[in-house]
């Protein structure tokens, strides 16, 4: 896999606000004529972990925040149990911050238009270690086409000096019940270990 990564740092804002303030009045690509509200983030900006989905849903949506539907519920109940703080220990965001209607996969326009939002994310948080849910994140981060179920579990250089971990993303969790070994959700948790022990380590 290469490990070059596709987002160059390359963004002129210097605080989290004004990227957020720019975010919240694109009209930089179709997504923005069906929006209701413009997601962001949510979490803490001093996190040290940045967990990148692929674009907000319905209720996303709606409340103007990321992970907050019954994928969001079980990436929280996944957190929580791995004992990593949602609040004060992750920064939550998407490769876009407008849902794409009926949920489809991004367009490359839609995500390329986005970019800049989510440079600036990883410049002024500054992760030591981003999770990148689904392969959505995964091609447009790490600018791979390897499926998840070959490359989770392990870390990547990443061009801000953050290592970078494909995760399975929480939806198909939900598709996917059996916590057998070899399982998805089992193979979550193992994953969600290595990034406890990564945090602690920092
Ligand atoms: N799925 C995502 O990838 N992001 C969200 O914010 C919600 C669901």
């Amino acid at each position: 896999m290469s490990k070059e990564s596709a987002l160059a740092g390359c963004t002129s804002w210097t605080s989290l606000a004004e990227v957020e303030k720019a975010a919240k009045n694109c009209q930089d690509c179709v997504l923005c004529q069906t929006r209701n509200k413009v997601v962001f983030y949510r979490g803490s900006v001093d996190a040290k972990l940045m967990i990148i989905g692929e674009g907000p849903g319905q209720k996303e949506d709606e409340t103007g925040l990321p992970f907050v539907g019954r994928a969001g519920q079980l990436l929280d109940k996944i957190l929580e149990a791995g004992n990593i703080c949602r609040e004060k220990e992750v920064y939550v965001c998407n490769v876009v911050k407008c849902r794409p209607p009926q949920n489809r996969v991004p367009a490359r326009e839609e995500a390329d238009a986005c970019r800049k939002y989510l440079e600036a994310q990883i410049d002024l948080v500054k992760p030591k270690l981003i999770l990148l849910a689904g392969a959505t994140a995964v091609q447009h981060v790490l600018k791979v086409k390897d499926p998840i179920s070959r490359i989770r579990g392990r870390w990547f250089d990443f061009r801000s000096g953050a290592k970078v971990m494909p995760i399975f993303h929480p939806s198909y969790l939900l598709r996917n019940d059996s916590k057998e070994p070899g399982s998805p959700k089992w193979l979550m948790w193992q994953d969600i270990k290595l990034v406890r022990s990564a945090l602690d380590a920092i």
